[in-house]
C-alpha cells in the first residue's frame, strides 16, 4: 500500500502541512476545550496526551492522493492555528452508496476564531481537491453550529436542508459541485 506523506498547501497568510508529533501540546490545549469540542463527534474535550497522541496519529493515516487532515499554520511565524480536512465522510447505519462522499471540514483554536483563517483554509482544500479530480464535497454541521454554517457559505457551498445521512446523527448539509 502506498503511503501519502500529504501535500503541503499554501495561501496568502496560511500554511497547511501535515501533523507532526510536536503539535501534541497544541492539540491537547485545542481539544480539551468545550468551545471548540462542543459541535465535534461526542462534544466531549479529550484532556489527556493519550488522547491527543491518537488523534494527531489518526489524522496523520489519513492521507490519500487528494484527500487528508492538515495542520494550519500562520505563514509568517509558524503559529499553529488549527485543523482543515478532507476526507470520506462515513454514512450512517443503513445508508448504501456505491461511492465516497468527500467531507470538508474545519477546527481552529478560539485564538484563530474571527480572522478568516477557516475560510481561507477551506478555501485551498477546495482547490486542490478540484486539481486533484474530486467532483463534489459535502461539509456538514451541527444545527446549531452557525458560525461553522457561515464558512460553508462563504465558500459558496449550498445548504440542502437537514440530513440524517452521516455520522448517525442529523446535520445541516452544504455541497460543492466541483
Ligand atoms: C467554525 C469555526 C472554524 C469558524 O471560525 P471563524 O473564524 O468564525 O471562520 P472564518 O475563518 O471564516 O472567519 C470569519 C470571521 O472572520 C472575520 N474576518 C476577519 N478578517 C477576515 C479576512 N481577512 N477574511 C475573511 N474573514 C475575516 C469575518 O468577518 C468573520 O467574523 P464574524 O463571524 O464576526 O462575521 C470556528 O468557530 C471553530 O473552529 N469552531 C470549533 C470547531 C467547530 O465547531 N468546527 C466546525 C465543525 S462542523
Amino acid at each position: 500500500m502506498t503511503e501519502h506523506l500529504g501535500t503541503v498547501l499554501l495561501t496568502e497568510r496560511l500554511r497547511l502541512r501535515p501533523p507532526e508529533p510536536s503539535d501534541l501540546d497544541f492539540t491537547l490545549d485545542m481539544y480539551s476545550r468545550p468551545e471548540v469540542v462542543r459541535y465535534i463527534g461526542t462534544g466531549q474535550v479529550q484532556s489527556t496526551r493519550d488522547e491527543a497522541l491518537q488523534r494527531l496519529a489518526r489524522y496523520r493515516s489519513q492521507f490519500g492522493p487528494v484527500t487528508g487532515v492538515w495542520l494550519i499554520e500562520r505563514r509568517d511565524d509558524a503559529a499553529p492555528l488549527g485543523f482543515a480536512l478532507m476526507k470520506p465522510i462515513p454514512f450512517s447505519e443503513g445508508v448504501t452508496a456505491e461511492q465516497s462522499d468527500f467531507e470538508i471540514g474545519w477546527h481552529l483554536h478560539p485564538g484563530a476564531w474571527g480572522s478568516g483563517f477557516a475560510s481561507e483554509s477551506a478555501q485551498a482544500l477546495v482547490d486542490h481537491a478540484r486539481a486533484g479530480g474530486l467532483q463534489r464535497l459535502v461539509a456538514v454541521t451541527n444545527p446549531a453550529n452557525a458560525t461553522s454554517q457561515a464558512v460553508a457559505r462563504r465558500l459558496g457551498m449550498t445548504y440542502q436542508g437537514a440530513t440524517d445521512r452521516y455520522y448517525n446523527t442529523t446535520c445541516e448539509l452544504f455541497t460543492l459541485e466541483l
